[in-house]
């Protein structure tokens, strides 16, 4: 810490957040809102700063959400440490964290879920049955408790931010959705709170992964043969060590439908298990 006053309000109710941000609204100023689900990187950092820059008060949420987890997945061990990420938020100027429990954003009795068909039940939501309702579930609340002008999300899951568009669309959700671009390690790895769970000799396999999305793209970008470079792609990362492939596939970057032409570009997304840890990304291709 700098010996700042300490400047971030913890709000833990969808009372107490929106009377912080009605006060802004009140006073005129411009809010923008950051949801994540903490154990915070460069990433989350990244989506942070730009809020602040483009708005008077920034509001960062914590919450890790039970109902984007299967029942096989890893919400109990999902790491958490809001202590350091609060002291981290006040750094970069963030105002106020909505860290609420679980009963106040699902109070018993709430039944109410957001599912977006189409682009929320292709690949990932193929793989993760129920993930993209928790998720557009639990960023429909959130927009709509706290109503900001801007929502900052990473395009590090670059489906789920083509959900919450379709989702803030079709829901008339006034707040201005912004995809911020994806920060990696010096080796290509995106940056993940999941990355703690890998080995370091899972951490030293795990940038193949991007390396495999690159050398789609950049078939794509040569006009080659896109169904071969995905083949080759997937097998490039199972000779690396990765256990199993989910999909290595050139999509249109706005639908997510498999690519017929490229006049809008392309978005080459993959997803693998290395071990226990299932690691996705993404990148564009000829200018996607
Ligand atoms: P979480 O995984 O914590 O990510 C919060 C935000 O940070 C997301 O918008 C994500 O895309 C972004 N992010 C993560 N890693 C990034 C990276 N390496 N570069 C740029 N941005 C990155 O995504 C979620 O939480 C949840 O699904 C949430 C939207 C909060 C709903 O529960």
């Amino acid at each position: 810490m700098t010996g700042k006053a300490s400047t971030l309000q913890i709000v833990r109710t969808v009372k107490d957040l929106r009377t912080a941000m009605a006060a802004w609204r009140n006073d005129g100023l411009t809010a923008g809102l950051v949801p994540t689900m903490g154990a915070l990187h460069d990433g989350h950092f990244s989506l942070a700063d730009r809020s602040v820059a483009d708005n008077e008060k920034t509001c960062a949420t914590l919450f890790v959400n039970p109902k984007q987890f299967g029942l096989d997945e890893d919400f109990d061990v999902y790491p958490r440490d809001e202590a350091g990420d609060a002291a981290a938020l006040e750094e970069r100027g963030v105002d106020v964290l909505f860290a609420p429990g679980v009963e106040e954003m699902y109070p018993e009795g709430s039944t109410t879920a957001v599912s977006v068909p189409g682009i929320g039940d292709i690949l990932e939501g193929e793989c993760r049955p129920g993930f993209f309702t928790g998720v557009a579930t639990v960023v429909s609340k959130l927009l709509i408790q706290s109503l900001p002008d801007k929502a900052y999300f990473g395009e590090k899951d670059y489906q789920q931010l083509c959900v919450i568009q379709r989702m803030t669309a079709d829901l008339d959700i006034p707040v201005e959705i912004i995809g911020c671009p994806i920060i990696r390690e010096d080796d290509g790895l995106a940056l993940s709170s999941r990355n703690a769970y890998l080995s370091d000799e899972e951490r030293a396999i795990a940038p193949v992964l991007n390396a495999s999305l690159v050398h789609v793209a950049e078939a794509l970008n040569a006009g080659g043969d896109v169904a071969a470079a995905e083949a080759d792609a997937a097998q490039q990362v199972l000779e690396a060590g990765f256990k199993s492939v989910d999909y290595i596939t050139a999509r249109h970057p706005l639908s997510l439908e498999p690519v017929t032409d490229l006049s809008a570009g392309a978005r080459v997304l993959g997803a693998a298990w290395l071990g226990k840890t299932r690691l996705i990304d993404n990148i564009g291709a000829a200018q996607g």
